[in-house]
């Protein structure tokens, strides 16, 4: 685990740190560390414990030389995340488009661009590949510009008719004239309290609003209201950030499930975080 912060430390943040600093500290610790590993394996930690306690243990080696905070910031972006929920349309989009249920090019849309490149999400890309192997069209749409610009350059290189759009995903849904076969809706964001000062800045700065939950359950809601005349049969929507419990939807899709069940929709998947819903197939 210390060779590997060392390793990322050295490729990413390389005129962030001093390197010898680093490598002394390091080396210092490595065999303390290994003694510490073999204490945990003898007492036979269950994998999740023994994750665990190596991370307090590569932080504790790093702490001395004040670094800690380097370590804590690359182990967020390297420790395996669970993906999010475009894998569950992606899923989706390929069974059905090998079940060869649709004659004309079907349409995508994901509301919410990629805004970084962190582990598990940066479903722009992922999506737009899938949508180039089974031939569909893909939007992206965000109301940040920064995004956008982004995404221009990443669909360019993917493929150039695909296009990313600069707007309110609910306005651009209201507008869109095209038929919906696909929608991934990951968008106004869940307040789970450690959002940064910046991305707070960007809701006021773009939409004119805080980053609430209940902004965050009227976005998604607005969303499905706006484009429910304009899915085909058998269309497929994914909220990422949503799950139930306590007999309630809770997250992005609190408001927006809800209504689509009663509209005729039903949850084909729920993963847990993520929940795919879809429209009756024509008979
Ligand atoms: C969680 S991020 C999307 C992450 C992305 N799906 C990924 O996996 O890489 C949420 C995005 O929604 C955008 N957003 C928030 N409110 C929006 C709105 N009303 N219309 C369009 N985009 C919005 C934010 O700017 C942000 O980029």
């Amino acid at each position: 685990m210390v060779f590997e912060l060392h390793h990322l430390a050295r490729r990413g943040l390389k005129r962030a740190v001093t390197m010898a600093r680093l490598r002394r500290a390091v080396v210092k610790r490595v065999a303390q560390f290994r003694v510490h590993k073999d204490r945990l394996r003898s007492r036979r930690l269950r994998p999740k414990e023994l994750k665990v306690t190596f991370k307090r243990l590569a932080r504790s080696a790093l702490r001395p030389v004040g670094l800690e905070d380097i370590a804590v910031r690359i182990w967020r972006r390297v420790k395996p995340a669970p993906e999010h929920g475009h894998v569950l349309l992606i899923d989706h989009m390929r069974r059905r488009s090998g079940e060869g249920k649709s004659d004309s090019a079907q349409t995508c849309i994901e509301i919410g661009t990629t805004r970084e490149a962190l582990a598990g999400q940066c479903s722009t890309e992922k999506l737009a590949q899938t949508c180039l192997q089974i031939g569909a069209h893909f939007y992206t749409v965000d109301m940040d510009i920064d995004n956008t610009t982004g995404a221009k350059q990443l669909l360019a290189s993917i493929a150039p008719a695909f296009a990313a759009v600069c707007s309110k995903g609910e306005d651009f849904l209201a507008d869109f004239d095209g038929t919906i076969d696909y929608l991934y809706l990951d968008a106004f964001d869940v307040d789970h309290g450690r959002h940064s000062e910046r991305r707070k800045e960007r809701y006021r700065e773009f939409l004119g609003e805080e980053l609430t939950n209940s902004a965050c359950w009227k976005m998604h809601l607005d969303c499905v209201k706006n484009c429910m005349g304009k899915f085909t049969p058998g269309a497929v929507v994914v909220f990422d950030d949503t799950s139930w419990k306590d007999s309630e939807w809770h997250g992005k899709g609190k408001h927006a499930i809800p209504f689509m069940l009663e509209a005729g929709f039903s949850v084909i998947e729920n993963t847990g975080h993520s929940v795919a819903l879809a429209r009756p197939s024509a008979t």
